[in-house]
């Protein structure tokens, strides 16, 4: 069987096209994971995957990172089923690895308002680490009110509602091998 990746998905009644291609995700995250394994090189980070959206991005990225590494993951509330962000966050799983002294890099599937990420920042920088980087596959700038730390984006978008590998809507839609824009 071929990966899912359909022209246009719908879901809930709504309407999805394809906005970046398997192939051009898999080209960036490959250029991400190159620079990651030159810049940890001897450092041994441990990646800290957001849950669940960066859980696909993740395991591709981590797969193009040729220095040891370790991994592990958190999880923060979601948007719920809404496709606007309810501007509160709350702690769902802890990280279980002790991080103190370590070199962290943070990975999220979308940075929106920031306010997560801001939130996750302060919250790892308690426990001590050595370093914190934090990467994001996608990053919409223009909805971003947060002043937040990012070190590696993979894609800049406009400020619309993506679905698609690892991202959901209703929390559908994250099998898909692509990511998709709405259909407006
Ligand atoms: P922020 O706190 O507003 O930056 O939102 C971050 C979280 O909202 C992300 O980790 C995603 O889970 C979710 N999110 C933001 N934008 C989208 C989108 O366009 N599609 C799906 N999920 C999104
Ligand atoms: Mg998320």
């Amino acid at each position: 069987m071929d990966l899912y990746q359909p022209e246009v998905v719908n879901i809930n009644g709504e309407t999805f096209r394809v906005y970046l291609t398997h192939e051009e995700i898999q080209q960036r995250i490959k250029q991400m994971g190159t620079q990651l394994s030159q810049e940890f090189k001897d450092k041994k980070p441990i990646f800290i995957g957001v849950l669940n959206g960066a859980y696909i991005f993740l395991a591709d990225l981590m797969r193009y990172v040729t220095i040891p590494c370790e991994v592990d993951f958190l999880k923060l509330s979601s948007y719920g089923d809404e496709k606007v962000s309810s501007g509160e966050v709350h702690d769902l799983k802890e990280i279980d690895a002790d991080i103190k002294g370590r070199h962290v890099i943070l990975v999220e599937d979308i940075i929106d308002t920031g306010l997560s990420m801001k939130y996750l920042v302060d919250k790892v920088k308690r426990k001590e680490p050595a370093s914190l980087s934090v990467v994001t596959m996608l990053h919409k700038p223009e909805a971003t009110q947060h002043n937040v730390q990012i070190d590696y984006t993979g894609f800049k978008i406009p400020n619309l509602f993506v679905l698609g590998y690892g991202l959901d809507f209703a929390q559908e839609g994250r099998n898909l091998a692509q990511i998709y824009l709405l259909d407006e």
